[in-house]
């Protein structure tokens, strides 16, 4: 495919990369002095304010971008999604999470038929089983009410539902319908982070739900292999029916598993691991933990996020103003990363969901086409909530590499805090640090403000900062489980916005692939060492002696056949 099919061949992208010497010129100290350029560079929807004045940008900027987008057929791509075509072409599927939280009555269609049916249908399962868990009218093997879940799961079908976990747990209305409720987590294959998950709970009041959705991934099956078994030494096999549920695309392999049908909730291939919090995924878990009608609150709050996404002007639209900010920043600007930093520590786990659905999607060397990409796409994505971040590499943010930043703050506390005789509450003090953050990035402080400060002269340069360093700010009402779901839906379409404009197929992840077979490699050469005494074989030098000093140093692991569960470390 000639070069010109491919965005960089464009007339506007060619335009943006001479207008990048433009905006070089300018620093972001003379464009804040532009009132009415920051009036334009503010837009609000659904009580969410974007301020993005702190961009390297001008309004010129903005205009080339949106002649980028033109360029990139944005418009066709977001109806396509919206309309199920199979736009994750390399796996032959629609895209279409957001008919996870689209209301009954309306219309999606995948393939020639409405999935929203479908989707009611198991929402209302998901609804009247974790309304049965909770209640007590379904119990387990020994009567017992089950008031813990352990939700098995990995990278998709793990981090969005903790994320969204993270950030109810606090919320009043949310941690109301959870009192005496626990969820928690298992991902990581370390049998560590099971000894952690069962730690000081009884598989008698314990519901285990499996959640992947090919059933077929490493990690969660040996976890759910594992927490099965202590289910059984436990209780016994017939208590597997009652103790374990799960949620999946493949019904036939849960089956086999050993889970009673009746108690699988599915969902669909058009719906990607990463984007799957809205479907049974992260639904059925937080709806044990915080009841259906409160989940159903943050399904909303993405919905209207959809809408908006599909129907809002450009220059209205916050997940298209800030996926071509991101292109900007990325691809003529040329920094690699974008800082998350939520000032809310209810969002802890934001950026680690955010981290997959954006590197998991956009972190591609290929058009969609299959053509290199002469250009790099994605980005880096890391984060920490404020002001935890401030005391740890906000230091680099500030004096060393330009990382664009993406400030997150909320204006009305979940858990506010006022102290006789301090100068403000709690809530005033961590978001003093969100307002004055962004400026100490766009201003810096030059070396004529040190001198009149008589900072001393061997000083100068390292007390100099040089500013100019690109943030933006989004500021949220509160942080219910509606805001929590706009937050969500702003993110994805963003995300989907930079992929749709860089031209790549932000909706498959080939790119796991090799290092899974690799491990498949290794793994039957444990079991031939370990069980059979066979030696290291087809590996290079590097990994065979790392093998054979794992193996050695190891060599006190049961030979025979047995079962061993984490010792309790409490
Ligand atoms: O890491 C690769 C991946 O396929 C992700 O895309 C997905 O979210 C995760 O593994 C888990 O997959 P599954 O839900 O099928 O277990």
């Amino acid at each position: 495919m000639a070069l010109s099919a491919l965005i960089c061949g464009t007339d506007p992208w060619k335009d943006l990369k001479a207008h990048v010497h433009d905006i070089e010129k300018t620093h972001l100290r003379e464009l804040m002095n532009d009132v009415e350029r920051c009036q334009s560079m503010m837009t609000v929807f659904d009580g969410i304010l974007l301020d993005y004045s702190r961009q390297c940008a001008t309004l010129d900027t903005l205009k080339k971008l949106y002649n980028l987008a033109e360029a990139a057929h944005l418009k066709e791509k977001i109806n396509r999604m919206f309309n199920g075509d199979l736009i994750n072409s390399t796996e032959n599927r629609s895209v279409l999470h957001v008919a996870l939280r689209a209301p009954r009555d309306a219309v999606i269609n995948s393939d020639g038929k409405n999935v929203v049916p479908d989707v009611w249908k198991v929402l209302d399962k998901i609804k009247g089983f974790s309304e049965a868990i909770r209640s007590g009218a379904w119990v387990g093997a020994t009567g017992k009410v089950l008031k813990n879940v352990i939700a098995i799961g990995i990278g998709g079908s793990f981090l969005g539902p903790l994320f969204v976990h993270t950030a109810l747990q606090t919320d009043p209305e949310a941690a109301e319908f959870a009192r005496g409720r626990q969820l928690r987590f298992l991902a990581n294959v370390d049998p560590i982070d099971i000894a952690r998950n069962i730690a000081g709970l009884n598989p008698e009041t314990t519901l285990v739900v499996v959640v992947s959705k090919t059933f077929t991934t490493a990690e969660t099956m040996l976890n759910a292999r594992t927490l099965r078994e202590w289910i059984i030494t436990a209780l016994g096999p017939q208590a597997v029916a009652k103790h374990m549920i799960a949620v999946s695309t493949n019904l036939t392999l849960v089956e086999k598993f050993g889970i009673d049908p009746n108690n699988a909730f599915a969902f669909w291939d058009w719906v990607g691991g990463r984007y799957s919090v809205c479907s049974a995924v992260g639904v059925l878990p937080l709806s044990l933990q915080y009841g259906f009608p409160v989940v159903e609150k943050f399904l909303k709050g993405a919905w209207s996020i959809d809408q908006h996404f599909r129907s809002a002007p450009f220059e209205k639209n916050l997940p298209v103003l800030l996926g071509l900010l991101s292109v900007w920043n990325v691809s003529f600007l040329g920094y690699p990363a974008r800082a998350i930093l939520p000032y809310s520590q209810a969002l802890e786990k934001f950026a680690p969901h955010i981290q997959q659905v954006s590197m998991e999607s956009n972190g591609k060397g290929v058009s969609i086409d299959g053509v290199p990409l002469p250009y790099e796409a994605g980005e880096i994505d890391f984060g920490e909530p404020g002001t935890n971040g401030q005391h740890s590499f906000y230091q680099l943010i500030h004096q060393g590499r330009v990382v664009p930043c993406d400030f997150i703050g909320v204006v009305k506390s979940q858990q506010p805090v006022y102290l006789k005789g301090e100068t403000v509450s709690n809530h005033d003090e961590l978001m003093s640090n969100f307002f004055a953050q962004p400026d100490a990035l766009a201003y810096g402080k030059t070396p004529e403000q040190l001198l009149n400060e008589n900072v001393p002269r061997h000083l100068i340069t390292h007390k100099t900062f040089s500013g100019n360093r690109p943030s933006l700010s989004l500021l949220l009402p509160s942080l219910n489980a509606y805001n929590i779901g706009q937050l969500l839906g702003i993110y994805e379409h963003r995300i989907a916005v930079e992929g749709f404009v860089w031209g790549i197929n932000s909706f498959d992840q080939w790119g796991v692939e090799l290092g899974k077979s690799l491990a498949t490699q290794v793994r039957k050469q444990f079991h031939a060492s370990r069980k059979k005494g066979e030696p290291i074989e087809g590996f290079n030098f590097s990994t065979t002696t790392l093998l054979t000093r794992y193996l050695e140093a190891s060599s006190d692991a049961p030979k025979e056949d047995c079962t061993a569960l984490p010792k309790s470390y409490l």
